[in-house]
């Protein structure tokens, strides 16, 4: 009897660890999976792999002042590029990101989603709905 209890414990415990294990993977990641592929495929060519950007020319994201403090603007600017001079953790920069126009809402939040939490990053969690909010505005 008293074998039987601890069997049965034991398999409760690998119930719930093998639960548990789906639910740490299964909601985030596929979004920052997708958001990560989407950045290699429209991004990493400048900002790199490791978003550390390229010297001078091209702003890094990883640890990044400015994308930390710039959330609200975030989807305009994957959307339409950038330029004009910005500041990025004291070191200026003078150049020019193209516009992304091909990429709808979710996938922009996607790709927000993955800059904010790779690399060390803890920027937060992007809101479709705000995302859609702020593309309203600039699109
Ligand atoms: C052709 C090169 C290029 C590509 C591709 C590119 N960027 Fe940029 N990005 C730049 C440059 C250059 C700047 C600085 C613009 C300026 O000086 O005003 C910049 C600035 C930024 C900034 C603000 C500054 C910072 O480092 O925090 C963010 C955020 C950003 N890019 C995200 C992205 C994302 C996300 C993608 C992919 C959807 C992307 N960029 C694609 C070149 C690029």
């Amino acid at each position: 009897m008293q074998h039987v209890r601890r069997h049965t414990i034991i398999v409760l415990l690998f119930l719930f660890a093998g639960w548990w294990a789906a639910l740490n993977s299964g909601c985030g990641a596929p979004s920052y999976k997708q958001g990560e592929n989407l950045y290699r495929t429209y991004c990493a060519n400048c900002h790199m792999e490791d978003g550390s950007g390229l010297a001078q020319l091209i702003p890094p994201l990883a640890s990044s002042d400015w994308l930390r403090d710039n959330q609200d603007t975030l989807p305009c600017i994957i959307y339409h590029g950038m330029s004009g001079p910005i500041i990025v953790n004291g070191i200026e920069f003078d150049g020019q990101m193209p516009s992304n126009k091909q990429l709808t809402p979710v996938l922009i939040n996607n790709i927000i989603n993955y800059i904010n939490h790779a690399w060390g990053n803890d920027f937060g969690q992007a809101d479709i709905r705000h995302t859609e909010a702020a593309l309203e505005k600039c699109r």
